[in-house]
């Protein structure tokens, strides 16, 4: 028997948690609170608490965050910034719309940026490494801030879909200048809407990116320098704050399902799954396998009702057009873009879901 199982189930991000979300709305509806309401910082101190982050700062999404925290580090014209080409297009937009350039370099064999290609393009215009943070896994985040500390450079991470992904118990976001959370509806928790935020240890980096999210304001109101308008809506942190509760369980279920992943998928040739864990603690964002027929089994798949995805379209960066990296020749990353491929990973998938999933996969292989 088919079971259905698309990709992913949006209507699920107001379903799970339909009552307390609704009580939340309301609850910010009712008495007209919009805009830089109690329950942003509320929101903010409750994730700054679960990571460990001396600031968090809610803005109107990832990219924004990304982009503003890189202005605030400074970032301009002639600066080159260094960011794995297997990522969305949104972190190279962040630097692209600072006026400053992205410089693309490998993946390694776990997807997450390769530091020696990551050395081998500093230059004496290199400023900052940003590393995507991806599928929910943190790179060896020891050996970059090695590398960067030695090198004189800034990390800023890309942690969209790493909220709450450790490395030697250490929360992603909190290594570098700043980190970039996205709470897309698709991410790890996701609002109903847009929404992202930044998290950083400095104190000086906090208060410029609270100016810039709200036209340069400071706590009194007054114009105290040039910024921008992405804040994050009260109504989204009140529904975040809701689901924020549940989110140590969500991470524990997703954790859960990429173990029976793991003992229903090994043990095929053609196809490798995620890295071991080691010193990451990993929260599954997705679950990025490679097959050598990942064509055909993602057909198969599919006419079995099994929606698969490839991320970014199916491009790295540096393989789409029109952004100026026509020249740009990255192997290692395209050969794992003609293998990658995203089983379903979100937590309304059940056991007997996944079960089935694994079912699929193998009879394919028989
Ligand atoms: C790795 C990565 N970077 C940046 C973004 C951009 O975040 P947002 O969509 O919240 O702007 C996303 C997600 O969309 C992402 O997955």
């Amino acid at each position: 028997m088919t079971i259905e199982i698309p990709f992913f189930r949006y209507p699920h991000v107001f379903a799970q948690y339909r009552g307390d979300v609704l009580a939340a709305f309301l609850k910010t509806a009712d008495r007209g609170a919009y805009i830089l309401q109690d329950e942003v910082r509320e929101f903010e101190e409750a994730v700054a608490g679960f990571t460990g982050a001396r600031h968090v700062v809610g803005v109107a999404n990832g990219t924004d965050g990304l982009t503003l925290a890189l202005r605030a580090a400074g970032i301009g014209a002639g600066d080159e910034v260094i960011m794995a080409s297997h990522t969305y297009v949104a972190t190279a937009a962040a630097v692209h719309f600072n006026g400053a350039t992205p410089v693309l370099v490998e993946c390694g064999a776990d997807h997450l940026m390769d530091l020696d290609s990551a050395a081998a393009a500093i230059t004496e215009r290199t400023k900052v490494i940003v590393p995507t943070q991806l599928n929910g896994r943190t790179c060896d985040m020891a050996a970059l801030m090695e590398l960067a500390e030695a090198r004189g450079l800034m990390v800023i991470e890309d942690a969209a879909q790493a909220l709450g992904a450790k490395f030697r118990g250490r929360c992603a976001g909190t290594f570098g200048l700043a980190g970039m959370i996205s709470l897309y509806p698709a991410k790890l928790l996701g609002c109903l809407g847009d929404g992202g935020l930044v998290m950083t240890n400095d104190d000086a980096m906090a208060e410029q990116l609270r100016l810039l999210r709200d036209h340069g304001r400071n706590a009194e109101g007054e114009v105290v320098a040039w910024g921008v308008n992405s804040r994050l809506d009260t109504v989204q942190a009140a529904v975040l704050l809701a689901k924020f509760k549940h989110y140590p369980a969500e991470i524990a279920r997703r954790r859960e399902i990429a173990a029976r992943y793991r003992d229903g998928l090994s043990g095929l040739d053609d196809l490798t799954l995620p890295p071991d864990e080691g010193d990451h603690f990993d929260v599954y964002q997705n679950y990025e396998v490679e097959a050598g027929r990942r064509d055909e089994l993602r057909a198969h798949l599919a006419e079995n009702g099994v929606g698969t995805i490839v991320q970014w379209g199916g491009k790295p960066v540096h393989r789409l057009s029109g952004l100026g990296f026509e020249s740009v020749s990255l192997p290692r990353t395209e050969a794992i873009f003609e293998r990658c491929f995203l089983l379903p990973m979100n937590t309304s998938l059940t056991d007997d879901e996944v079960d089935y999933i694994c079912e699929v996969t193998r009879k394919f292989y028989e």
